[in-house]
């Protein structure tokens, strides 16, 4: 059920991540921190936030969550982009409509769920004149069912996450806010700092 970009489907694990490839310690650190938080999600659903510059190994580090998890979760990846292509498409093409069918079921159900490069389908605005309003809205129909499979992976009675979901992201959480709305992002975006890794630092290694 995962979606993949341009259906290429990617392979990552924990042994495949260099820490040499980084400057100082970092790429250590970000490796061990996210082994850590996927061993915690073995135990207790938890939300995990990955967010870098392009080329900086977030979806790398996802992949290699989800691989070390696949042995005893379900885990599903989605790129976003991907998603919004199909929900748009859905008028014109019927095929995309049933596999979206298929897709938010697992989406809701799925132990693991990858949403990666959260926040490219927003788009940036062509007039700048306003900072605050540089990031466009999402489509309403790709709000309306991250929103709804946002909600079956929350428990309310517990208030608390009842799967795992893992976000990728070149953006910053404000940003993500002129795209989202706020019901979406606090769902997903853990408040938690232990839960967020910040790539910062991290050069490029795309092609190294
Ligand atoms: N620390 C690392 N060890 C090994 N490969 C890496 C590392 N960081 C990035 N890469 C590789 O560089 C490329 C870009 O990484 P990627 O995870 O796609 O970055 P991002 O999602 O942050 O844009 C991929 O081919 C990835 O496997
Ligand atoms: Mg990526």
């Amino acid at each position: 059920m995962s979606l993949w970009t341009g259906n290429q489907r990617l392979k990552f694990t924990f042994n495949d991540w260099h820490v040499d490839l980084q400057p100082g310690d970092t790429a250590k650190e970000i490796g061990n921190r996210a082994y850590k938080l996927a061993k915690k999600m073995t135990i207790e659903p938890t939300n995990v936030f990955l967010i870098g510059g392009k080329g900086s190994g977030k979806t790398s580090i996802a992949l290699a969550m989800m691989d070390m998890l696949r042995e005893t979760k379900s885990v599903m990846f989605v790129n976003t982009a991907e998603l919004l292509r199909l929900i748009t498409g859905r008028y014109d093409y019927p095929d995309f409509k049933k596999r979206l069918i298929d897709i938010e079921r697992a989406m809701n159900e799925v132990d693991v769920l990858v949403l990666d490069d959260f926040g490219t389908e927003g788009g940036i605005r062509s007039d700048l004149s306003n900072p605050k309003d540089a990031f466009k809205q999402v489509h309403k129909d790709m709000q309306e069912m991250l929103y709804r499979v946002l909600n079956a992976r929350f428990d309310m009675n517990k208030n608390k996450v009842a799967r795992s979901t893992i976000v990728t992201t070149n953006n910053l959480q404000e940003q993500l806010e002129m795209m989202y709305d706020t019901k979406i992002i606090s769902r997903l975006i853990p408040k938690n700092k232990e839960q967020r890794l910040a790539f910062n630092g991290m050069q490029d290694v795309r092609g190294v």
